[in-house]
């Protein structure tokens, strides 16, 4: 599947550019448990999937820079010295991000450009954006020799999704894309930006994915407000993050903070330890414990984080309903995207297509089901 993006930019650059171009592949990701607690300095359990941007990009040797978007038919052209945000949620301000990232940090490039297309349904909570912010940064560390390491170039991501797109995110996504190993999940601490790679065969039961289909706006506000309300209560509780919490630190304070700001705390605090639990299920093959912990994440983030919605908690409840789920929960920022479902294979088939009738039933639309294969992160295609 990536082969054929792969070869779509390069034609695509080729007829348009005339020049071979440099190829990149860059994956988007999963998340096993962990959400929401990147950004507050927390674990996350993400792993890179086989769905990602292909991008073709090369120097070019006439003035100004272009950038074409090939599943939106859609070009722009910039100049490299007079870079600003373009207007709110368009495509563009990725790839402005990105290059307005890496001129703050006194790295010098020359005018290129760039065609990308890629795999991930948008909205999916699969991180398109990391991954194209990915493609760009690695793309341009190539061709100029910045001489960037693969952090420098995700904490560069980050600030592009932060000063660009406007949405303050945490590190897991750009590091999930960047650094995924095939067929691992990593461990990641998001304090120290250091990771564990776990090798991922459940055996009997498998990963399956299901998108709603839907994406509720408000989302990225919505997403910064719940950063900034995790902040104020660290910054009661006289700690860098939540990660430095316990229960008992916040039950201390209790009297300070909203109850709905007291769930949220609680609910980080619980979603950190719950992660490590995860990561050591996994280590001791305890599938039904994993699954557990998987359900409880969905609790949490649907009753106290808030960040779910009617369509994913229906997703969650079907799979309750089966036996053969170990565990469902929404996967990503929330308010839509998918589910991510650890179910038995001899099953998956068989759930997902009632699961998929139930949910047209319920909301008159359809919802997608996909199985990744965990991947290899950002790299370049020869
Ligand atoms: C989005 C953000 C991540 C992370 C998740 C929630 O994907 O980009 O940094 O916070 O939401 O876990």
């Amino acid at each position: 599947m990536s082969q054929t993006l792969i070869q779509e930019v390069k034609t695509k650059f080729i007829s348009v550019f005339a020049k071979e171009p440099l190829l990149v592949f860059s994956p988007g990701r999963i998340n096993i448990i962990g959400e929401h607690t990147d950004y507050n300095g927390g674990f996350v359990f993400p792993a890179a999937v086989d769905k990602g941007i292909a991008a073709a990009i090369q120097k070019s040797d006439v003035d100004g820079c272009i950038a074409i978007a090939l599943d939106l038919d859609s070009e722009i052209k910039f100049e490299l010295d007079t870079l600003k945000p373009s207007k709110e949620g368009s495509w563009e301000n990725y790839v402005f991000g990105v290059v307005a990232e890496i001129q703050n940090r006194n790295k010098i490039i020359g005018n290129f450009n760039i065609v990308f297309k890629g795999n991930i349904p948008s909205g999916a909570g699969m991180s398109s954006s990391a991954a194209l912010e990915n493609s760009v940064v690695f793309g341009l560390n190539e061709l100029f020799e910045l001489g960037l390491t693969k952090t420098e170039m995700i904490l560069i991501s980050q600030k592009a999704e932060h000063n660009y797109v406007g949405v303050k995110c945490g590190i897991m996504d750009q590091y999930a894309s960047m650094f995924g190993i095939k067929n691992n999940a990593l461990l990641l601490d998001c304090r120290t930006i250091e990771s564990e790679a776990f090798e991922i065969d459940f055996k009997d039961h498998e990963l399956m994915l299901i998108n709603t289909n839907v994406k509720h706006s408000l989302s990225d506000s919505a997403y910064n407000d719940r950063r900034s309300a995790c902040e104020s209560v660290a910054e009661l509780l006289n700690i860098e993050t939540l990660r430095e919490a316990t229960e008992e630190d916040l039950e201390g304070i209790k009297d300070k903070v909203t109850p709905e700001n007291y769930q949220k705390a609680l609910y980080v605090i619980q979603e950190i330890e719950r992660t490590q639990q995860a990561a050591k299920a996994i280590k001791e093959n305890d599938l039904e414990k994993l699954g557990a912990l998987i359900y409880g994440s969905h609790n949490g983030l649907q009753h106290q984080y808030k960040v779910s919605c009617v369509e994913l908690d229906f997703l969650v409840d079907q799979a309750k309903k089966n036996k053969h789920v170990l565990g469902a929960r929404m996967m990503g920022g929330g308010f839509g995207g998918c589910t991510i479902n650890l179910i038995a294979k001899s099953e998956s088939k068989a759930f997902a297509e009632a699961a998929a009738k139930a949910y047209k039933n319920k909301f008159k639309k359809e919802c997608s089901v996909y199985f990744v294969a965990l991947s290899e992160g950002t790299h370049l295609v020869k």
